[in-house]
């Protein structure tokens, strides 16, 4: 499993505006969007591309197209779709499918209540979209549901990650060389809630208000 965590200024901008408690859903949402797709850059790194011949109007030359099947982009029910935008902002051409997980607040068990997702995905490229990766049992239950379904390989692509998140999908996943975490930020911890410290609180709230 390989992470990679963001060093970029723009990001920790973005970032800091985020953990601000102040910050309305409206511009929360649009920063997430703008995330998304700086993060998307470097998640895609190695998405699978094939040659094609196109005509400039000058001449004739070798260019590159992404290949087929297009990749997957899933993001997790809730708060995960609010990251779909910037994500599709840079590959329009995705297939999306849905995974609804939650947690129970008092095990921070993770369980999947929906799903809607290619029945197949043997040799496809899947990007799960998940912001908070805290104890990291929403996104070990969702990567195992992708290679169960002969996902290829799979990027995680999160705002938040916690140490503790971190370890957890590494010990789960030690063998995954197709496995990639890309994060914005590195956090200190979890706290006795399962909330990530310093974090930004509850994305989904913080996304769509509290329900
Ligand atoms: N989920 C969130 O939305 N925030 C956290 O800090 C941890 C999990």
């Amino acid at each position: 499993m390989k992470v990679h965590v963001a060093n970029h200024p723009l990001i920790a901008h973005k970032v800091t505006v985020l953990r601000d408690e102040r910050t309305p859903s409206s511009t929360f949402r649009e920063l997430i969007g703008e995330i998304v797709t700086l993060l998307a850059y470097e998640a895609t790194r190695e998405v699978k591309t094939v040659p094609v011949s196109v005509k400039t109007p000058v001449t004739n030359t070798q260019g590159t197209a992404l290949a087929k099947p297009d990749p997957v982009v899933i993001p997790i029910l809730r708060a995960g779709l609010g990251m779909l935008e910037g994500m599709e902002r840079l590959i329009p051409s995705a297939q999306v499918g849905f995974l609804g997980m939650v947690r129970d607040e008092k095990t921070l068990q993770a369980s999947t209540y929906a799903n809607r997702l290619p029945s197949d995905l043997t040799g496809r490229q899947c990007y799960v979209l998940d912001p908070m990766l805290a104890t990291g049992g929403t996104l070990i239950a969702a990567i195992h549901y992708l290679l169960d379904l002969g996902a290829a390989d799979i990027t995680a692509i999160c705002i938040i990650s916690a140490p503790e998140g971190i370890a957890a999908l590494e010990k789960e996943f030690k063998d995954q060389k197709a496995l990639t975490i890309v994060t914005a930020a590195l956090d200190e911890k979890l706290n006795e809630k399962g909330y990530i410290v310093p974090g930004l609180g509850d994305a989904g709230d913080r996304l769509y208000g509290v329900v």
